[in-house]
């Protein structure tokens, strides 16, 4: 049994929703932890997870939304995370220059303001960095009481060792599989115990399905290259990934 720690479900993107479930319910994934990030997804992703039981959700406001984002969108995030008994975490909220850095100074205070709802509830984080690791590092350091998963980690091997040493997981996806893809080293030196499994369905998707839509049921090819790595059977891969997840979003 695995767990798809982060992923998408639209119905923008996947015709029937109650197929997407089934089809992870045979492929062995009990649970999966959609994100909702932007105020559309966010309302589509809570309405999900009341309907069914191997779905539980992250909520949070995406950097490439800061600048619409209001002070009334923050407290209604707050009301949305107090009501609902499936929300495990806030994400994916981070910094992504890749298009540039024009909206930085507000990508940085959204960020700040809902790391700060993450420490006063006291839930994990889920992280989406892209072409800003320092600001992420040097942000994060503010709030040293909070733990997460740095989703889709791409970076260093240095840079995984400061994320793990600050309590964080990182999220490993389809990218791992890829042949061009040098992430293997990263998870050779830091091992399973700050690994969690994730898709990013619909994005992402794993070898051999590369090029197709992505699913949580592909999770098994992520966990298959992960134990060759590791020189582990899937079945540890699985439970060990488990164990991260659940301490990590105190999934019971
Ligand atoms: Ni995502």
């Amino acid at each position: 049994m695995f767990i798809d720690t982060h992923c998408h479900l639209s119905c923008e993107d996947y015709e029937d929703i109650n197929q997407v479930i089934e089809d992870n319910r045979k492929n062995g994934i009990e649970t999966i932890i959609i994100s909702g990030c932007t105020k559309k997804s966010i309302l589509e992703s809570i309405d999900l997870a009341n309907q069914y039981d191997d779905v539980f959700l992250t909520i949070g406001y995406h950097p490439s939304e800061a600048s619409s984002i209001t002070e009334e969108d923050l407290k209604l995030l707050e009301k949305q995370i107090l009501e609902s008994k499936k929300i495990v975490g806030i994400g994916e909220i981070g910094l992504d220059y890749h298009y540039g850095k024009d909206d930085s100074f507000k990508q940085k205070e959204l960020f700040r303001r809902q790391l700060m709802i993450a420490s006063e509830m006291h839930l994990p984080v889920v992280i989406h960095t892209r072409d800003a690791t320092e600001d992420t590092i040097k942000i994060l350091k503010e709030f040293p009481d909070i733990c997460g998963d740095i989703h889709c980690f791409s970076g260093s091997i240095e840079t995984a060792k400061i994320y793990i040493s600050m309590g964080y997981k990182l999220g490993i996806g389809g990218v791992i599989t890829f042949k061009n893809s040098n992430l293997f080293r990263v998870v050779e030196a830091v091992g399973i115990s700050h690994i969690l499994l994730e898709t990013d369905a619909p994005y992402l998707t794993p070898e051999p399905f590369r090029g197709k839509k992505n699913s949580s049921k592909y999770i098994p090819y992520i966990a298959k290259r992960i134990a060759d790595i590791l020189q582990l059977s899937e079945e540890e891969v699985a439970k060990e990934t488990i164990k991260n997840t659940k301490s990590l979003f105190d999934l019971k």
